[in-house]
């Protein structure tokens, strides 16, 4: 065995030729693996979220056959493995409340077993954050595998968007303007492929960041999930971790601080998901990259949206793929001397060399820099008292009129608080108001729940009204839009100001000077706190109490206080 087979974190089970060499190899036999598979090969784990109740990702054992073919072809030996899937559509109370949960699995499932490098089968919202965090505690060489967007969604003659278009179907019907037949119609239509939601959401963002930060291949982010060219990439991806393993080229080579500011650049420029600034303020943590919230801000400042998709704009992701996808994004921002262009990625090639000839096929879809969607991109960070540590607006998503706001606060303790009240046509509230949503973040829902988008009263949308200012310590989906202010830090649970906010206190909004203010008096809000008490975990034990006692704020990524950090592939006390 060549001195490399031997340095292989697998020879440790397979190689010996004794009792544990016998116990590791001779169980695997019982697959049938031939004995030559265990001759110091690299064995790569296929980490899978496939599962019925994750449709997004339901196509995943087919995508992990074309990974294996290419893990033979390059000489490894290839092993599947599950893991927590998480499904968005289908999980309650929200599918962020398991994130850190699949990312511990992920972490101990490769550090138990005789792994040398892994692909990472990711694609409904959660999926890729939660395998990309596990991942990076080991810091194993590792590549991602998105499956892919579903086909664009297609209602009566014109596309829709997932989520997108479901939202304002619900703000139709209930303006009257959209009856509820035609609205359970369109159901069918708007998922008809494989694929998760081909909107610029969570997802397809969390895709994107993959290959910007240069965990996926080029191109990895945008073909859609039905495309056979998602198979073929699956097959060359395959091929590539077997040459990872061999190279050494490890996670944290990868996503560095470098990295990291491509990819809060390729946000800002695809229109890209607020939630991304949790799972990557969340990823830094984990290998130890110093990442802020304000970097956020400052990094996506000056970078124009220029991808054309829902929510922010008209297309779609597969519109995005034949138009040239991520690729031709990042060579604008090279070309706009807004990319660090030596960052390393899975391929072994820099992000430069990678995108640096991608084309770009349709300037409707991926528009030029000086015809931009919005000259500045980007997350804005508001400070003020309300949100010392921070809170969060797309501007993208939002109105134009309303980002310099003043208005009086209509306030709703809870999700429910504001479901039961929300249509009742005796409700004090107008366009003018500013509809605050209290205790629905990290700790207080618990899991920072996508209900920050909430829908306006049906009074205000009758008027021919689309948007208001709404303000929470919640997240919003990534396929949601309008003037909304997230992930408000300290939350309302945690003891933040938020949670003293009345009804009839005025609150100042001011994005471009980066600004809200609630207009009460500090001796006021004082008094206040002295009749505010802590909530408890809903759940007395259990994952959900573990959850409440150690999830951080969205400022520091709601990732566990004692996840933060890479902890490395070495068995501790390993007995063998
Ligand atoms: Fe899975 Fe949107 S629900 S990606």
């Amino acid at each position: 065995m060549s001195d490399e087979k031997k340095k292989l974190r697998s020879t440790a089970w397979f190689g010996p030729a004794n009792k544990d060499g016998f116990l590791h190899r001779s169980w695997m036999k019982n697959q049938g693996v031939p004995d030559d598979n265990f001759d110091g090969r690299p064995v790569i784990g296929i980490c899978n979220t496939w599962s019925d109740l994750t449709p997004c990702n339901a196509h995943f054992r087919d995508l992990a056959e074309r990974v294996k073919r290419g893990v033979y072809e390059a000489g490894g030996f290839p092993v599947e493995f599950p893991v927590s899937s998480l499904g968005e559509p289908t999980m309650r109370p929200t599918a962020m409340l398991f994130r850190n949960l699949a990312s511990m699995d992920v972490e101990e499932a490769i550090r138990a077993h005789p792994i040398d490098g892994v692909v990472l089968l990711v694609g409904c919202d959660k999926t890729t954050p939660s395998l990309m965090m596990g991942a990076a505690s080991c810091d194993l060489p590792t590549i991602c595998l998105s499956g892919g967007p579903m086909l664009n969604g297609k209602f009566r003659g014109r596309d829709i968007g997932s989520g997108t278009d479901v939202w304002k179907f619900d703000q139709a019907v209930k303006a009257g303007e959209m009856s509820l037949d035609d609205f359970m119609d369109a159901e069918s239509g708007m998922s008809r492929s494989v694929g998760h939601c081909m909107t610029m959401g969570t997802a397809s963002t969390m895709a994107s960041m993959v290959e910007s930060i240069g965990m996926g291949m080029p191109e990895n982010a945008a073909i859609p999930a039905a495309d056979a060219r998602r198979y073929r990439l699956a097959q060359i991806v395959g091929r590539r971790i077997v040459s990872m393993v061999h190279e050494d080229l490890k996670m944290s080579k990868i996503v560095t601080r470098a990295a990291m500011e491509n990819a809060i650049r390729t946000n800002a420029a695809i229109g890209g998901s607020t939630n991304a600034v949790v799972h990557l303020l969340a990823l830094a943590g984990r290998l130890g990259v110093d990442l802020t919230l304000d970097d956020w801000d400052q990094l996506g400042r000056d970078v124009p949206t220029v991808v054309d998709l829902m929510p922010s704009g008209r297309f779609l992701m597969e519109d995005f793929y034949y138009a040239g996808g991520v690729p031709a994004v990042i060579r604008r921002l090279g070309e706009a001397d807004m990319l660090n262009r030596d960052a390393v990625t899975v391929n072994g090639q820099t992000i430069w060399e990678n995108n640096k000839d991608a084309d770009n096929w349709d300037e409707e879809v991926i528009r030029p820099f000086d015809n931009a969607l919005l000259a500045s991109g980007g997350i804005a960070v508001l400070r003020g008292n309300l949100s010392p540590k921070g809170a969060i607006i797309k501007p993208s998503a939002a109105t134009p009129e309303l980002m310099k706001h003043r208005g009086r606060a209509v306030v709703f303790t809870s999700i429910e608080d504001y479901k039961a009240r929300i249509e009742d046509p005796d409700l004090d509230i107008d366009e003018n108001c500013v509809m605050v949503l209290q205790y629905c973040g990290p700790k207080g829902y618990p899991g920072m729940a996508e209900v920050g988008n909430m829908g306006l009263p049906p009074k205000v949308l009758q008027k021919g009204i689309t948007d208001m200012v709404r303000i929470s310590d919640a997240r919003m989906s990534g396929t949601a839009y309008g003037t909304v202010i997230l992930h408000t830090a300290p939350e309302a649970a945690a003891g933040g100001v938020l949670a003293l906010v009345q009804d009839g206190d005025m609150i100042e909004l001011d994005v471009e000077a980066r600004h809200m203010h609630l207009d009460v008096s500090d001796e006021e809000l004082a008094r206040r706190r002295e009749n505010w008490t802590a909530p408890e975990s809903a759940m007395p034990g259990g994952y959900q109490k573990l959850y409440f006692d150690h999830v951080l704020q969205a400022d520091q990524g709601v990732d566990f206080d004692f996840l933060v950090g890479c902890r490395g592939a070495e068995v501790p006390r390993d007995s063998h």
